[in-house]
């Protein structure tokens, strides 16, 4: 393992790749905080399922729903992923299905981010077909640059700029998902 620890890094790299803080721990915090407030309010009274998008979201679902004040059921599925590459492939296959029958509920799809906008496509057309009651999604990071597919987002954590980021669940290969910062690839592309 490299220098990669839980602590705050400057700057983290990988092989020629140079990453560099994006957003710190308290500010993903605060605004966690945030939307779980405007969660709370919008299904006052209802009993929502909120549905984590494997394997990204897990930590950003975890603390979303200890700051929701709702009774609540979770569940998680999960979709091919970037591979160890960090271009999306540009196909989208499900790798594990949900077991919870979403027909007639509330339910949040969690997402970690939102890139071109295909995953989440694909979720809102399979979920469609079970006819849940509501659909809602939130992720903590969207890139307003990159969506190329037409998708409602109902509630984002943060815009950030079309570079690849890594921490707090978002992976780079399988790793630096346990970063409790996000950190961003410092190249002159993107945006
Ligand atoms: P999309 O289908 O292009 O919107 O990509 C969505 C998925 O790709 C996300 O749920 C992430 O798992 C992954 N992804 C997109 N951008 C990044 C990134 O910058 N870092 C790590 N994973 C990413
Ligand atoms: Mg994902």
């Amino acid at each position: 393992m490299s220098e990669l620890i839980n602590g705050v890094k400057d700057i983290i790299k990988i092989g020629e790749d140079v990453f560099v803080p994006l957003l710190t721990e308290e500010q993903i915090q605060a605004r966690i905080k945030e939307l779980a407030a405007e969660i709370s309010r919008d299904y006052k009274g209802k009993v929502p399922v909120f549905i984590g998008v494997l394997n990204g979201s897990f930590i950003f679902m975890s603390d979303l729903i200890k700051s929701v004040e709702l009774d609540c059921e979770i569940d998680f599925f999960k979709l091919s992923s970037y591979g160890d590459a960090k271009i999306s492939s540009g196909k989208v296959t499900m790798l594990k299905e949900l077991n919870c029958d979403v027909t007639d509920r509330d339910i949040i799809i969690v997402e970690d981010i939102v890139d071109s906008g295909l995953s989440v496509k694909y979720i809102e057309d399979l979920f469609s077909e079970s006819k849940p009651k509501s659909m809602k999604l939130v992720t903590l990071l969207t890139k307003p640059n990159s969506v190329k597919y037409d998708v409602k987002i109902d509630y984002i954590g943060f815009n950030i700029p079309s570079k690849f980021v890594i921490g707090y669940g978002l992976d780079y290969a399988q790793k630096y998902r346990n970063l409790r910062s996000i950190y961003v690839l410092d190249d002159d592309k993107g945006i």
